[in-house]
């Protein structure tokens, strides 16, 4: 199966990740829009129309489904896709509900991008399953500009979460939610805000068992050879600098991920 994912830059690259450990032997087009990130200081319209062209773009590479790996572009646009396109597209959204199942005793911060946790979607989400108001939100957008340069743990980076953290109460919470894919590279320094037993959770696995589901259904799981292929706003990456780029973030993943 040829599978197309896109973010607005390499926060997605946490589903592939993800991805590649579920389904291994899939055929995988990574869109990072890095023309228009960040996503989550757009209009929704905007929004709409680029993820749009994301998924028109993997379309055109013959991709049998859609991974929308981008919290903020799946907020805004999936259910535009879902009307426009046949093909499965499927979205990720904040994981508000095991977050609610994993603890009980204190409260779970939910941090996103700004149109994230102004959205209605999350706003729903949250009304629907957030029966004894546990969950609070957070924008930190300014994390997405850090993460698209490959800087999850500089001074300008503690600075920024020392300012935005150093507005809240941080040992009222036992679970962070990472409701941004661009999140995931940050989850060691995210860590040192608060207590020592902090679950931090998100909707990477989610997502992609909905994805095997909805494959297996169509009986399109393949048991061939593994390839990925970069794009960047519709070029091809080939320049081995940026593939390397490329492949040191997934390395990244790999290490912040298995420890938590
Ligand atoms: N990675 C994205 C998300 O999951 C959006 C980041 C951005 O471009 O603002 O929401």
């Amino acid at each position: 199966m040829k599978i197309g994912m896109f973010d607005s830059g390499i926060g997605g690259l946490t589903l592939l990740k993800e991805a590649l450990r579920q389904l291994p032997d899939e055929e995988y087009h990574y869109y990072a829009d890095t023309d228009h990130v960040p996503y989550g200081e757009h209009s929704v319209e905007e929004i709409r129309a680029y993820s749009d062209e994301a998924a028109g773009f993997l379309l055109g590479k013959g991709c049998d489904a859609i991974v929308v790996a981008c919290n903020t572009a799946t907020s805004a646009a999936v259910g535009m896709l879902r009307e426009k396109y046949k093909v499965p597209v499927i979205g990720i959204e904040p994981a508000v509900k095991p977050a609610l199942k994993l603890r009980e005793d204190k409260r779970i911060l939910v941090i996103a991008t700004p149109v994230t946790v102004r959205e209605k979607k999350l706003h729903d989400l949250i009304e629907r399953e957030d029966i004894r108001h546990r969950v609070d939100m957070l924008a930190l957008p300014g994390l997405v500009g850090f993460a698209e340069k490959g800087d999850f743990a500089s001074p300008g980076v503690k600075e920024y979460l020392d300012k935005e953290f150093g507005e809240i109460d941080t040992s009222r919470y036992s679970v962070l939610v990472l409701g941004c894919t661009h999140f995931n590279h940050f989850q060691d320094i995210l860590k040192s805000y608060f207590e020592n037993d902090i679950c931090i959770t998100d909707g990477k696995e989610g997502t992609i068992r909905h994805l095997e589901n909805v494959l297996r259904e169509k009986g399109c799981i393949s048991e061939g050879k593994c390839s990925i292929s970069y794009y960047e706003s519709g070029r091809e990456v080939r320049d081995k600098e940026r593939l390397d780029f490329y492949d040191m973030l997934m390395k990244h993943l790999e290490k912040v991920q298995d420890k938590g």
